[in-house]
């Protein structure tokens, strides 16, 4: 094993590290012979020096390797996945997965809870009565082949590596750097085998990466180590300076998300959700080589979605994992509180802003989200965003509607929503939802 003093040293000079010492010190790390003080030196010299391609692939495939890998060679179609960099009220996984499984994907996803002011996909599904997000790995591909599309937890087997690794950064001041960001979402993305990654990278006041600039380096790396694994790769770029559709929570955005696939729902529901699920979907159909044009794949989406198959996967899916829904009711039995309150415009202008971290923060306030880890969530509560940045309001009209089970704790979300929202005197153009692309 190549000594980690020796490895911290060459980093912290800039010199470029080969695959060999990066394997050994991910893996001494992983097995307890790396103490975290060397690892935290490591982790603070690359974000200093940062890390060539080369590199970055290494730190990826020794992240991976430090845990287990799907078998996903069995499935009979074309894999693909979505990974979302996070948001507020981000709900796209939920329809995404039976629209692209109906399309003649093979979906296996595995996801993550929300910490933070960001929402995950596993705590919305936990909304579902009965879901099971802990399936063995067998159950869980004999899913995706029989239906198309299955979500689970990623549970401690993935990249373990990553996650004491991330623990790690997080006390370090070494989160944002675009080498161990890529090589942390690249490891699990891999370990679950899809061929094909379609990544919505989110800017904004409510994404994890504030601005274009850096979004543009992460986008260039995740597309860099994802073709050196053979993977094909795409990224779109999308607007999270405002919360994406209208229900922010848990069971509301389940509700939204599965509602939006019923009969006529592609126009029924927010359009900015329809219309990034609709690009991210077609993106991974393209990009696995199921359609030729960025047209025709949007078509075939199109299609699935308007004649009932998503929806018929959607149910199929959720059953084959032990949920029950109840179809024939307009909330498919899903439990939300009832709306105890408003925040209201106090004069009429147009609404120019929203800081959306503090939106989702004001979650946090209902008991909505988590701000430690091993916090319990109250799965019925959540918002309504009624408007969007650019519209007209007039004076007392509702900008956010409040659901929760206390007042109390309504009473600190709308506190806090008052300093998330400007209205100003001035109108302000709507923003783009669709940033740019990267392949
Ligand atoms: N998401 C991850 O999984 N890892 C990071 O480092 C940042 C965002």
């Amino acid at each position: 094993m190549i000594n980690p003093l020796e490895t911290i040293e060459a980093k912290k000079r800039g010199r470029e590290l080969d695959g060999s010492a990066i394997a050994d010190l991910v893996a001494g790390f992983t097995t307890g012979i790396v103490p975290e003080y060397q690892m935290a030196a490591f982790l603070m010299a690359t974000w200093f020096r940062g890390m060539t391609p080369r590199e970055t692939a290494d730190l990826t495939g020794a992240m991976l390797r430090s845990g287990e890998q799907l078998d996903t060679s069995r499935l009979s179609g074309p894999t693909a996945d979505k990974h979302s960099t996070g948001g507020v009220g981000d709900k796209v996984s939920l329809l995404l997965a039976p629209l692209a499984a109906a399309c003649g994907l093979k979906v296996p996803m595995l996801s993550g809870r929300g910490l933070g002011h960001t929402g995950g996909t596993l705590d919305k599904l936990e909304a579902i009565p009965g879901y099971d997000i802990r399936l063995g790995n067998d159950a869980f591909l004999d899913i995706v082949e029989r239906v198309g599309c299955a979500i689970i937890g990623q549970g401690p087997t993935i990249a373990p590596a990553d996650g004491r690794i991330y623990a790690l950064r997080d006390v370090t001041g070494t989160v944002d750097c675009v080498p161990l960001i890529t090589a942390s979402i690249m490891s699990k993305k891999l370990a679950a085998g899809p061929r094909t990654i379609v990544i919505d990278l989110k800017t904004g006041s409510g994404a994890f990466m504030r601005d274009l600039e850096q979004a543009r380096l992460l986008a260039r790396a995740l597309v860099d180590v994802g073709r050196s694994y053979g993977r094909r790769m795409a990224v779109v770029f999308s607007d999270m300076d405002q919360p994406l559709g209208v229900a922010i929570g848990h069971a509301n955005e389940t509700l939204e998300a599965f509602a939006a696939l019923r009969p006529g729902g592609r126009s029924r529901a927010p359009q900015d959700l329809v219309e990034l699920t609709e690009q991210l979907t077609a993106d991974m159909v393209r990009v696995a080589g199921l359609e030729a044009t960025p047209e025709s794949a949007l078509a075939q989406v199109r299609a699935v979605w308007d004649d009932g198959r998503a929806l018929a996967v959607l149910l199929d899916w959720v059953s084959a994992q032990g949920g029950r829904l109840e179809p024939g009711r307009d909330d498919f039995g899903l439990q939300s509180a009832p709306s105890v309150a408003e925040f209201t415009a106090a004069h009429e202008g147009w609404l120019q802003e929203v800081d959306c971290r503090e939106i989702g923060l004001a979650l946090a306030d209902l008991g909505a989200a988590r701000r430690r880890v091993d916090d319990a969530l109250d799965l019925s509560a959540g918002l309504d965003y009624l408007v969007r940045v650019g519209d007209r309001v007039e004076r007392g009209q509702p900008l956010l509607r409040v659901a929760c089970r206390d007042r109390g704790r309504a009473v600190a979300a709308i506190e806090r929503l008052a300093r998330a929202v400007t209205v100003g005197r001035e109108p302000v153009p709507a923003r783009p939802l669709i940033l740019g692309r990267l392949e």
